[in-house]
């Protein structure tokens, strides 16, 4: 292991154009060098390095990161390898810590358990190729299955006859420990017997090919017999981690920037024989998160496969909000009645299989909420849970803009007015964010001096209740713009405190991510775009603790999301377009240079996100005044009018000081 230390040293000495000139020639263009992009054909140069900020960008296929990304991508390395490979070019001599007595043995027992499940292997395919018993029972069975024998080897098929201590036997003359074949389960708990018989056998692979578990199949229609059984989990088998097929399936999943997802293994199998190769099973679980990170670091784009009669459908479709909350856009498609993807692919062969899912995958919220809308028919009461259901899933959807879009289609389905569901959406995610927020620590008395005014603080308890069968009657209708607008402060602020959290402000003798966050405080629980909510609550929290965060740390991030984000936010100001100010109706600041005018970027965007989030309060609370007065409470109405008044000094004051006119009402 390199110790902390380090890499950051590695990463101090790295100039992303030393790295990158390594192979490809850039040219000098202002700020930037410029060259041909190493990662798509072109002529042109759109290959972008920006020597300042570390990083590079391809306008061509959008590619972009920062050293390390680049020897990731171009080299094929992993992070380790990465800082290696610049450890030599720029002579640091690693003094690399002593793995762990704890740690050497983890690895250890990992790649004896490897060796054991390969012995598995091998004997497993010599007892289906090699035998008589294997050749006229097991290979006649996975033939009449319309399997061809490179599927068969490919997939690492295999047949454990019913004998029984025939595997146990051999892997004891060859050598093998009798405690790790238990552990693996390949034989019985006391040691007397093989684990698999009877079976035909499928090798489950890890990423890298290496066989981490094994699933045996009956090949008898008797009910008593269970259909499969798997080995048990070990260190190198963990079920919710491990996409049955990934291994076959992560190059063309990388290449067609889609990602299928089925229910069995033959599935899986018979799909990639007939060409369509980018495919996984979950192996008849839900989907877990761990297994849709696997998917999401190849694509983002995910088209789940349903038997039309699956029992699990609705349960499914349940743990899906979690995809969608890691931006993955998820379409489903039900197989024709008594189909799966493997007897649908046999008889009607890939082109009629790839015709049917195209033109019968739905969008995944819209699959529920016709689904819904169905069984909800003439029970208003199982309705109404029906649009908490959706506004529940569209509320994690991270881009506002789909939002947007998904809200607009389900008012339509869902016959709800629009503005309803956006309202409903909105509080949804509030909630949310404020909820996570509670749980981080926060430091006592680091407030600071411009706290709104003390009637903000009990707002929150006269909010409405975010039920949906309790609509608001007229709360004021944020256009789309608007609301992308209120984002855009959101991602202001999020861009400095990922470009220049670390910057020490000369005049205050703090950094720049101390300054923000303890002066939005107050607000953290109220992003509207739950993506930049979440990074401004991160790096609270990372605060408060003492740590640090820096570019380097976010374009590393263990969330995609987040990593990507913090490029684009990077390469931003190569990006803008001469219109961006007019389509978002603000000024922007974005200098080359955070050491010009910097202080300004700051106080400006810090400006921006408060001047919005008064005004949001602004419109609530106004209606705050019109419903008092409507029901001739006038007590309350002289307590929101005095609120009102208070809102509009602090909105005007911070308008004024951002330059940006306010209408005032
Ligand atoms: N499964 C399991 N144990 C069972 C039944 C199913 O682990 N007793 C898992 C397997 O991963 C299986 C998947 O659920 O692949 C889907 O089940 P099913 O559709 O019944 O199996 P298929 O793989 O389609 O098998 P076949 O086509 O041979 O019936
Ligand atoms: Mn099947």
């Amino acid at each position: 292991m390199i110790p902390p230390k380090q890499v950051q040293e590695i990463l101090d000495a790295t100039r992303i154009e030393e790295v990158v000139e390594d192979f490809v020639t850039l040219k000098r263009r202002g700020v930037n060098m410029i060259g041909l992009c190493p990662f798509h054909g072109e002529r042109t140069p759109s290959f972008n390095v920006n020597p300042a900020r570390n990083i590079f960008k391809c306008f061509g296929c959008g590619k972009a990161g920062d050293a390390i990304t680049f020897l990731k991508e171009h080299e094929n390395l992993t992070y380790p390898e990465a800082l290696r490979w610049l450890a030599r070019k720029y002579n640091i001599e690693i003094q690399e810590v002593e793995r762990s007595p704890e740690q050497m043995a983890e690895a250890q027992l990992a790649d004896s358990l490897y060796i054991v499940n390969d012995f598995g292997l091998q004997h497993f395919q010599k007892q289906l190729f090699e035998t008589d018993e294997g050749k006229s029972v097991a290979l006649s069975y996975f033939r009449k299955r319309g399997l061809r024998e490179e599927t068969i080897r490919a997939f690492g098929l295999g047949y454990a006859p019913d004998e029984r201590d025939l595997l146990l036997r051999k892997a004891k003359s060859a050598g093998h420990n009798l405690e790790l074949l238990k552990k693996v389960g390949l034989c019985s708990q006391d040691g007397s017997r093989d684990f698999f018989r009877a079976r035909v056998m499928f090798a489950i692979h890890n990423l890298s090919g290496k066989v981490a578990a094994f699933a045996g199949r009956t090949m008898s229609s008797e009910k008593t017999v269970p259909k499969y059984v798997n080995s048990p989990e070990t260190e190198i088998y963990v079920k919710n981690k491990i996409l049955y097929g990934a291994f076959q399936a992560k190059k063309a999943i990388r290449q067609l920037d889609e990602c299928l997802l089925v229910e069995g293994y033959m599935d899986v199998i018979s799909l990639h024989q007939a060409g369509i190769e980018n495919v996984v099973a979950s192996s008849g679980t839900s989907l877990t998160e761990g297994q849709l990170d696997a998917i999401r670091r190849n694509t983002k784009n995910l088209k789940i496969l349903y038997d039309s009669d699956s029992a699990g459908i609705k349960a499914a479709l349940r743990g899906l909000d979690l995809a969608l909350e890691q931006d993955l856009n998820v379409k489903i498609c039900l197989l024709p009645k008594g189909h799966d993807p493997d007897s649908y692919v046999q008889e009607f062969g890939s082109e009629a299989f790839t015709k049917y899912i195209s033109e019968n995958a739905t969008d995944f919220i819209f699959f529920k909420t016709n689904l819904g809308l169905e069984e909800t028919k003439g029970d208003p009461y199982k309705r109404d849970g029906l649009e908490k259901d959706i506004v529940g899933s569209i509320a994690r959807i991270p881009d506002p803009m789909k939002r947007g879009l998904f809200i607009r289609e389900c008012s339509a389905l869902l016959q709800v007015r629009e503005d309803a569901l956006y309202d409903a959406v909105e509080k949804l995610i509030k909630n949310t964010i404020k909820k996570k927020e509670e749980k981080v620590v926060r430091q006592p008395g680091a407030a600071s001096d411009s706290r709104p005014p003390s009637e903000w603080s009990d707002w929150p308890s006269n909010v409405p209740p975010s039920d949906s069968s309790d609509w608001p009657e007229s709360v004021p209708q944020l256009s789309l713009k608007a609301k992308a607008g209120a984002e855009f402060q959101e991602r202001d602020i999020v861009r400095l405190l990922i470009l220049y959290g670390q910057h020490v402000l000369p005049e205050e003798n703090i950094t720049v991510g101390e300054y923000l966050l303890t002066d939005i405080e107050e607000s953290l629980g109220d992003f509207d775009n739950p993506l930049y909510g979440k990074i401004a609550v991160e790096c609270h929290a990372m605060l408060v603790q003492g740590k640090v965060f820096d570019q380097h740390y976010f374009i590393q991030h263990e969330s995609g999301e987040v990593a990507n984000l913090a490029i684009d936010l990077l390469a931003e100001p190569w990006e803008f377009s001469p219109n961006w100010e007019v389509m978002w109706n603000y000024p922007l600041q974005n200098q080359p240079m955070p050491e010009h005018n910097f202080t300004l970027d700051m106080r400006q965007a810090l400006d921006r996100f408060k001047l919005q989030k008064v005004q949001k309060m602004c419109a609530l609370n106004l209606t705050r005044v019109q419903t008092a007065s409507k029901s001739g409470d006038h007590e309350a109405m002289m307590r929101f009018m005095k609120i009102q008044q208070k809102l509009n000094e602090t909105r005007n004051e911070i308008a004024l000081r951002a330059g940006t006119v306010v209408l005032v009402k």
